[in-house]
């Protein structure tokens, strides 16, 4: 059975499922994912999963707009409970959890968020790098807490900024990364190559090398 059991909730492409569907396929991350879950009817992500035969389903979040909470959080964490989920990944997933949710998996929900955090917390982050001038932009892979994009970090990579960087060429760098932070957070956790002090997530490099 593979180490990590995850529950993956997304909201649109699902590319970075797709880089954690790529991993555990070329056997560099020891994890399965159980269940797929988006707040979106339409959403790719759950075609995604269906073309690779994982559980998924549709997650009705109404009333709320932007978080997850009431009887869509206490059906979300039902949900990956009977899954035996044990590793939430928040992949593109456009709501804020909350404490309920974290409590259930504490210290096991990860998020991807496509700054260099702290700069640039909440939505449109590449655009934002852009438009106040950053010669660097990137990506964070961190766990979650009860703030927004704030808890500690796991991975984080850096991309330029060129010149003639559009908001969506600016993006599409950062997709990049995103798809090797991802699977490399993943792998930290799976290995159990870690221990959180504070804010900073103290990674045992050693631990990580594949055993000769
Ligand atoms: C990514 O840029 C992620 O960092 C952000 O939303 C986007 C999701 O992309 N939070 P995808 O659905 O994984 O393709």
């Amino acid at each position: 059975m593979a180490t990590l059991k995850l529950g993956v909730l997304g909201s649109g492409a699902g590319s970075n499922m797709q880089s954690i569907v790529d991993a555990i396929a070329a056997g560099t991350l020891d994890a399965e994912i159980r269940l797929v879950l988006a707040d979106v009817a339409d959403a790719k992500i759950l075609d995604r999963a269906r073309r690779h035969g994982i559980a998924c389903q549709y997650l009705d979040c109404a009333p709320f707009r932007t978080k997850l909470e009431g009887a869509a959080e206490d059906r979300c964490i039902e949900l990956l409970k009977m899954a035996g989920v044990d590793t939430v990944v928040l992949a593109g997933f456009m709501r804020i959890v909350k404490p309920k949710l974290l409590a259930a998996f504490p210290n096991r929900v990860v998020n991807i968020h496509p700054a260099l955090l702290p700069a640039f917390p909440g939505v449109h982050s590449w655009a934002q790098a852009l438009d106040y001038g950053c010669k660097v932009a990137g990506v964070t892979v961190h766990f979650v807490d009860a703030g927004t994009d704030s808890g500690p970090i796991i991975v984080q990579k850096a991309v330029p900024v060129m010149e003639d960087d559009t908001p969506e060429s600016l993006h599409a760098r950062i997709q990049v990364q995103e798809h090797l932070a991802f699977p490399e957070a993943l792998r930290i956790i799976a290995v159990g190559a870690y221990r959180i002090e504070g804010r900073r997530v103290r990674i045992d490099r050693d631990r990580l090398q594949p055993k000769a």
